[in-house]
């Protein structure tokens, strides 16, 4: 059976890395996750027949809650909640590999093997306390503040970077504690320094940021899976767990250079902290309406979309692919610009299109398309704020300056559609909407479309 078990896990993690390459373009992620999924139900089942489970209720009770949890999920998250949902999915994994390993030193405690246990064996099982209890109580933060239930702005305790290295090294003194005394006590103080560890890191951190520390709390998730495979000496956690690991660390890397951030920047900059800034002043807003824009687009001759969060707020994504058609109908050129880090997670708008049937080719990266802008005649951003921020080239004072941006503001005409002079998330001004060539229409984003296509046909 042990071989049968081995030649299984060996296919499952095999599909997670096809998986992982087929999840690389849109035209094969479908293809990609259905790969995953079934490598996880291979490994899944494959578990099943290890020997020393001794019985299945509460196996099959846990099997059977978590699939009506997760099949309700599925069914009722919205799009725009997704980031929160993957940070509480993050904190759930990390609490489980924590939890698996405690339970791991809790069963050697009672059989009294732990003075056994070689110190590798040990040290796997206080880290993965450490990066399972970090990762629990960071992403159930991010959970709050993405969720609302807390504010998204930065909080700060009094030297609160020092009480965070302060607890890095407890939980760093009490790993120690455990592979030395080999007592449970110690990896009581591991847990709990770690949760606190995870809290302390995560606080500071504003609202813009957190796509950027879910991406690295699910780094860690992987991380401490790994961990775990190491105490289970499960070889299907040990490849999963760092193929989470090391994604989740790219995928950082990639938004932390979208934004020019260093990781090191977005931990510990508390960017957020202060109200809306910016030095816009009193200046004029120029207010438009549907049937204005709608003249304007009819007479363009290349029209660049581009959108943001305030397009999936409003599930406008529909609504765009029918001016886009209508565009198309009048003989006018239509392109998207996409900025990596528009929306709240990455790809979000990429899905949010595609979803809406909007080609592929009509997308184009923000690399590929800022030098064009000056030759557009009108740009239509939808619900984007910050990716469209020029403080972010010129103002060294602004919390955006040196992140990259799509630069509309060069076109010949821009209308932004939002609902109010609100800032975007990072809760900076935009100059962009006193420029003089900028219109606001003003109105939740689906609805204006709608008024928009039909103004558009009747021209
Ligand atoms: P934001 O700057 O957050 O702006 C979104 C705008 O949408 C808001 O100004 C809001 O204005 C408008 N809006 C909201 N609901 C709307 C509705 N129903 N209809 C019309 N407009 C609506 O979005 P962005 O430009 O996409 O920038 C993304 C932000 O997230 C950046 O700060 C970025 O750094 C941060 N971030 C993203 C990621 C990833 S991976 N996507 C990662 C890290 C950080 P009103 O309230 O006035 O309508």
């Amino acid at each position: 059976m042990e071989g049968f078990i081995q030649v299984a896990y060996l296919i499952a993690s095999v599909s997670f890395i096809v998986a992982i390459k087929l999840l690389g373009s849109p035209r094969t992620a479908r293809v990609g996750n259905l790969i995953g999924a079934v490598g996880m139900l291979i490994g899944g089942v494959a578990t099943l027949f290890y020997k020393g489970i001794v019985r299945y209720e509460w196996i099959a009770v846990g099997f059977l809650v978590g699939t009506v949890i997760g099949a309700w999920l599925a069914l009722t998250v919205k799009m725009t909640a997704m980031p929160q949902m993957v940070a509480l999915l993050n904190g759930f994994g990390g609490a489980a590999s924590a939890l698996v390993a405690a339970a791991e030193a809790g069963k050697a405690w009672i059989e009294n093997t732990l003075p056994q246990t070689t110190p590798f064996a040990l040290t796997t099982i206080a880290l993965s306390v450490l990066i399972g209890a970090v990762t629990f109580s960071g992403s159930l933060v991010a959970f709050a503040k993405l969720q609302e239930l807390i504010s998204g702005r930065p909080f700060l305790l009094p030297a609160h970077h020092y009480q965070s290295l302060l607890l890095l090294l407890v939980s760093i003194g009490a790993t120690v504690g455990f592979v030395g005394e080999r007592a449970l006590l110690p990896l009581y103080g591991v847990g709990i320094a770690a949760t606190l560890l995870g809290v302390w890191i995560t606080l500071p951190i504003g609202g813009a940021d957190m796509p950027v520390i879910v991406s690295f709390l699910n780094s860690l998730s992987g991380l401490a899976a790994a961990a775990t495979g190491f105490v289970l000496n499960n070889y299907l956690l040990i490849i999963a767990g760092t193929l989470v690991g090391a994604s989740g660390l790219i995928l950082t890397q990639i938004m932390s250079k979208a934004m020019n951030r260093s990781l090191w920047n977005v931990f510990f900059s508390a960017v957020g902290m202060g109200g809306p800034t910016g030095t816009v002043g009193d200046r004029t807003v120029r207010s438009t309406t549907a049937e204005d824009v709608a003249l304007m687009l009819a007479y363009a001759k290349e029209v660049v979309i581009v959108p943001g969060y305030g397009m999936a707020v409003a599930q406008a994504q529909h609504a765009v692919k029918k001016l886009m058609d209508a565009l198309a109908e009048k003989g006018v050129e239509v392109r998207f610009a996409i900025h990596p880090v528009a929306g709240r997670m990455p790809g979000h708008m990429n899905v949010l299109l595609a979803e809406a049937d909007v080609p592929y080719e009509k997308l184009y990266e923000m690399e590929r398309i800022n030098a064009d802008f000056p030759q557009v005649d009108v740009v239509l951003v939808i619900g984007a704020n910050d990716v469209v921020n020029p403080a972010a080239r010129k103002d060294p004072q602004s919390p955006l300056y040196g992140m990259p941006i799509l630069d509309v503001d060069k076109a010949k005409t821009v209308v932004v559609l939002k609902r109010s002079m609100n800032p975007g998330f990072a809760g900076v001004e935009n100059e962009l909407f006193y420029q003089p060539n900028t219109y606001m229409l003003f109105g939740d984003a689906r609805a204006s479309l709608e008024t928009l296509t039909q103004a558009l046909k009747e021209v």
